[in-house]
């Protein structure tokens, strides 16, 4: 039977929940839409909002409310997750939840912020309209560490490296404990920006940031293809202001998302370089395990194995494995105490 216990992972890109007894109930676009001076009651969230990113008038707002991994819009996000859980301004967007007393929340953050901003996720469900009994947090780098199938208990260092959307999290873990973390502002939608500009460059051609990333699921690598392939794009000629359809090749896909992996590696061997030598020897014999959406992009293992000389972990739906993480430690007794509280007393 479900219980009325959830598991919160509020990624720049897509929010997921899990429901303890149900597993992942909801996995949507972390997107709202807004009528302009009607903040407060949405047009759209969700996957829906986002099928208006891009396409929608001028008096309607369609925004991310969760940026570089902490939350940039408070009202905004509150607002979405309450209706996730209840009628809200009558309509209700997924069935099934419901927080109407004796609910229990479990929320992931990253581990590479500050209090505050830590405390606002807290907040945003404390002072939400949903009825808790308990609020619990859990460092990211954990939840995704279990979710990924490592055993984070025993004395032993594993390397996660998750590459969501905005951020990527990259975290020494040993004993259920972060040894280290480092939450950099560069993923898959910088990889998508990057690519919209060697379009524009080199093809003098207006691409949408949809576009962008659609160019990106099919042509990006993390070594350069032998045999390259191209895939076809529409936009607006910079030219001719009129719309036209160019070959992207996946050359081009490649060099303009080389500096941004770069980056990732570099950061990757600066926390390698960190690492207490009885830690690196865990990490020698076991490798890094790598998560995040961002993961999907083929060959980027192997990149990452070129560059570091270690053996790389990948795991099935790696977007999910925050959320599934948290399952872990709401459904055995064990984990629980990889979960805290957030006391008032801890910021006076
Ligand atoms: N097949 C694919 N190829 C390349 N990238 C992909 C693929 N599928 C998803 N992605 C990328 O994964 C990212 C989303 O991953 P994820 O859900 O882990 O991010 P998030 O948790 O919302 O963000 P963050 O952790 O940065 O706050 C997006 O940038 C998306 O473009
Ligand atoms: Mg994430």
């Amino acid at each position: 039977m479900s219980e009325k216990i959830y598991g919160i992972d509020m990624g720049t890109n897509s929010l997921k929940i899990y429901q303890k007894g149900a597993g992942v109930a909801v996995h949507q676009k972390n997107m709202i839409a807004t009528v302009k001076r009607k903040e407060k009651e949405p047009l759209a969230i969700g996957d829906e909002a986002y099928s208006m990113y891009e396409k929608a008038p001028k008096n309607i707002e369609v925004r991310q409310p969760i940026v570089n991994g902490v939350i940039a819009d408070f009202t905004a996000m509150q607002i979405m997750i309450q209706m996730y859980f209840k009628m809200a301004h009558g309509r209700k967007v997924s069935e099934g939840l419901t927080a109407n007393g004796n609910s229990e929340f479990y929320i992931a953050v990253p581990t590479d912020i500050t209090e505050v901003e830590k405390r606002a996720f807290y907040d945003l469900i404390a002072s939400s309209s949903l009825k808790t009994r308990k609020i619990r947090i859990v460092e990211k780098p954990i939840a995704d560490a279990l979710g990924a199938g490592l055993n984070v208990l025993d004395a032993t260092g594993r390397l996660i490296v998750n590459i969501g959307a905005d951020t990527t999290e990259i975290s020494l873990i040993s004993l259920g404990g972060i040894v280290q973390s480092r939450l950099l502002k560069i993923g898959g939608t910088r990889f998508d920006e990057a690519i919209q500009q060697a379009v524009k460059k080199k093809h003098n051609l207006v691409i949408g940031m949809k576009s962008a990333e659609r160019l990106k699921m099919q042509l990006a690598s993390g070594t350069r293809e032998e045999e390259e392939t191209t895939f076809d794009v529409m936009g607006r000629n910079l030219i001719t202001g009129l719309p036209s359809r160019v070959t992207v090749t996946s050359g081009l896909v490649f060099e303009a998302m080389l500096e941004s992996m770069s980056s990732i590696i570099d950061s990757i061997k600066f926390i390698l370089e960190k690492t207490p030598p009885e830690l690196s020897m865990d990490i020698m014999h076991d490798g890094i395990c790598m998560t995040g959406g961002s993961t999907h992009i083929k060959n980027l293992d192997r990149l990452l194995q070129q560059e570091t000389g270690l053996s790389i972990m990948k795991v099935d739906d790696p977007e999910l494995t925050v959320v599934k993480g948290l399952g872990m430690i709401m459904e055995n007794p064990e984990y629980e105490r990889m979960a805290y509280n957030l006391q008032e007393s801890d910021f006076q």
